[in-house]
């Protein structure tokens, strides 16, 4: 695996790879690695893609600057994690690398509702600086496909309107959310998780598929929502939301029938860990 800091760097090797015929798969990360993100890379090697990863923290998604601090950072573990799972080019570059000083990079797109609601209303600004940090490696890789994962689903949808909104040439590979096998999603903040809140920490995936039979069941979105945020307060989290919402406008669902792609969110706080999880309830595939 090639390891470049700097983007110049890494255009040259890029160049290169496209040359010899080779397609680009990129997935961007913020590092302290774990399976999950793994999966990206070994979905970019099945598609044919040569797999480029990047680990930047990027300081402009922070609302709260402790968070950012307290960011977890190992880049040993993670070259290591890497080169196991068939990484063929790591970009780790600094901040001025990515932000010059001077230049003004950031995205203003009005991406409306779908950065207004859920996470949005918890985590202000953070979306922009999400999109922005988004554009510029895509910018830099220039790859034929982008990588992200399921598990942030609210990130992803935002992502696929910049792309469409920028009429970028960039294909969208959304990657199941992987889990422990007790059913939490896989995050680098579980590390932060005392053991009392680890264990209760599967409950939000319990409660989502709870959710999910319930739907399936006929019974009301309300109904089913009332009774997630019971269950997740029983469990001693402290949700934040648990809505069902359409999963191109991520607005609430209240007629599932009209809508064909139906997912839900959550948000729970377990002790001072911020934690997300969301499932598919339906989706139907559209016709060519
Ligand atoms: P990060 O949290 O490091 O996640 C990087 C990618 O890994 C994202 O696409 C995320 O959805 C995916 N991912 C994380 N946990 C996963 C899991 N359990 N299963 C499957 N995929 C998982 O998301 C970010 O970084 C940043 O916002 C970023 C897009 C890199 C922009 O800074």
């Amino acid at each position: 695996m090639r390891i470049f800091e700097k983007i110049a760097d890494l255009q040259g090797w890029l160049a290169q790879r496209r040359e010899a015929g080779y397609s680009i798969g990129f997935a961007p990360t913020m590092g302290a690695l774990h399976e999950g993100h793994l999966s990206l890379v070994r979905m970019a090697e099945a598609a044919g893609d040569v797999p480029v990863v990047s680990i930047f923290v990027n300081p402009t998604q922070f609302n709260d600057p402790e968070d950012l601090r307290r960011y977890p950072r190992m880049p040993e573990h993670d070259i290591a994690l890497l080169q196991t799972a068939g990484c063929q080019a790591l970009f780790m570059p600094d901040v001025e690398e990515v932000y010059p000083p001077g230049q003004d990079l950031t995205v203003r797109l009005d991406f409306g509702r779908l950065t207004e609601v859920m996470e949005g209303q918890f985590r202000p600004g953070h979306f922009q600086g999400m999109a922005t940090v988004v554009k510029r490696l895509l910018d830099i890789v220039e790859p034929q496909r982008l990588y992200m994962g399921q598990k942030d689903f609210q990130q992803l949808t935002i992502v696929r309107e910049m792309l469409r909104r920028l009429a970028l040439p960039i294909e969208l590979v959304m990657c199941p959310t992987v889990r422990e096998p007790d059913g939490l999603a896989m995050s680098s903040r579980n590390l932060r998780l005392t053991p009392e809140m680890r264990a209760a920490a599967p409950a939000l995936f319990r409660t989502l598929m709870a959710a999910g039979k319930a739907f399936l069941a006929g019974t009301s979105t309300a109904d089913i929502q009332q009774a997630a945020l019971q269950t997740l307060h029983s469990a001693g989290l402290r949700p934040e939301y648990f809505e069902i919402v359409d999963g191109y406008t991520l607005l609430p669902v209240a007629h599932p029938e009209a809508s064909p792609f139906v997912v839900a969110c959550v948000a729970a706080w377990a002790g001072d860990v911020r934690l997300i999880d969301n499932l598919v309830l339906k989706e139907e595939r559209q016709q060519q």
